[in-house]
């Protein structure tokens, strides 16, 4: 009985894994395990030999089964320190370098310019960057002949061979979302139409694609004054200091009559200030809206009138954050986004002067 107990703790002892000592239950207590064998040998005993070899052959049995659990156990214990020693981890080590994108400064300006006009009860509308010239000129009082047409750098897209309808454009503007907005949803409104346009040119200050913000504002008794005070109330909120405006004649066919508007600024120490000193910056084209481009929108012009004013995002992105050159904006490299300031992170809030 001793041997037969050594000889079945000794090998679970060395059992290396599971599908071992699975084996060697088998082997042992299993229906013709060696125990379970012997077990069956206690009928063919003697009352006094049964008496000895039934209890030491249960506590065998018993042994043999709590030395299988228990090595079992331990085996398992035993991959778990592996795995821990193998998946450890340097909690010292330097952490790796995110990349982490950033919003761009237009984006941000143009979301920027978004929320403060709808402070002022402005909602947002849309039109398509490629227009018909009917929308971006004919609609906005602008005709065939007109030198507007050539002084807007228009790009023209190509009609197939034989196709005579006048060719699409990339709107020069983002006047021609007026005209889509008055169609569709007539009068009175209250929308700004910020977007993309296009224009052949390429400088400093110019890009053949640019940003601009457009605003409509149709009523019976809409003035230039409510004109004026949208938008130093914008500029205000917009560059967090008063802003003051002035506004000059000028001529846009679409309204009449049409002025450009300067903002205060200050060019002293050769940068530009603005909402101090004594200097003045142009800064964007408005005026009242043209009775003819009223009618090509649908709309009676002795029942309402409105202003319209257009403003480059561009632009007044540079002023506040500081860009010199139009062209770094739309740069491939991006790291000049981090020199002025922008990052993920620390989007500036607006709002200020409120
Ligand atoms: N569309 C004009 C431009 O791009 C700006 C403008 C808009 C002027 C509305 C007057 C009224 O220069």
């Amino acid at each position: 009985m001793n041997e037969l107990r050594s000889s079945w703790i000794g090998r679970i002892g060395d059992a290396s894994d599971e599908a071992t000592l699975e084996e060697l239950r088998v082997a042992a207590l299993g229906k013709k395990g060696e125990i379970s064998l012997k077990m069956r040998e206690l009928g063919k005993m003697t009352p006094e030999e049964r008496q000895v070899a039934g209890p030491a052959l249960n506590a065998l049995k018993d042994e043999v089964n709590a030395a299988i659990t228990a090595k079992k156990a331990g085996l398992a214990d035993a991959a778990l320190d592996e795995r821990l020693k193998a998946e450890w981890l340097d909690v010292t080590l330097p952490a790796r370098p995110q990349r982490v994108g950033t919003i761009h400064p237009v984006s941000q300006v143009m979301e920027e310019v978004t929320a403060i006009f709808a402070d002022m009860g402005f909602s947002v509308a849309e039109g398509p960057q490629i227009e018909t010239d009917f929308y971006n000129f004919d609609a906005l009082n602008i005709p065939g002949h007109h030198p507007a047409r050539a002084e807007m750098d228009t790009f023209y897209t190509h009609r197939a061979e034989g196709d005579d309808r006048p060719p699409h454009v990339l709107r020069t503007h983002t006047s021609p979302v007026q005209i889509r907005h008055m169609e569709k949803h007539g009068a009175p409104c209250r929308i700004i139409a910020p977007g993309r346009v296009y224009r052949a040119d390429y400088d400093q200050t110019h890009t053949p694609m640019f940003h601009q913000v457009e605003g409509l504002v149709l009523g019976r008794d809409i003035s230039m004054a409510n004109l004026k005070w949208v938008l130093e109330e914008f500029y205000s909120a917009f560059f967090g200091t008063k802003v003051k405006t002035r506004f000059r004649a000028s001529h846009f066919p679409f309204v009449e009559p049409g002025a450009e508007v300067d903002i205060q600024c200050s060019f002293e120490g050769g940068t530009v200030k603005v909402g101090e000193g004594d200097d003045w910056l142009e800064i964007l084209g408005s005026g009242m809206v043209h009775p003819k481009v009223l009618e090509a929108g649908g709309i009676d012009p002795a029942e309402f009138q409105g202003f319209a004013f257009g403003m480059g995002i561009d632009r007044i992105a540079m002023l506040k954050y500081g860009i010199p050159d139009l062209r770094d904006f739309f740069n491939s490299d991006l790291r000049w986004l981090k020199h002025y300031g922008f990052g993920a992170l620390e989007v500036p809030t607006i709002h200020a002067g409120v």
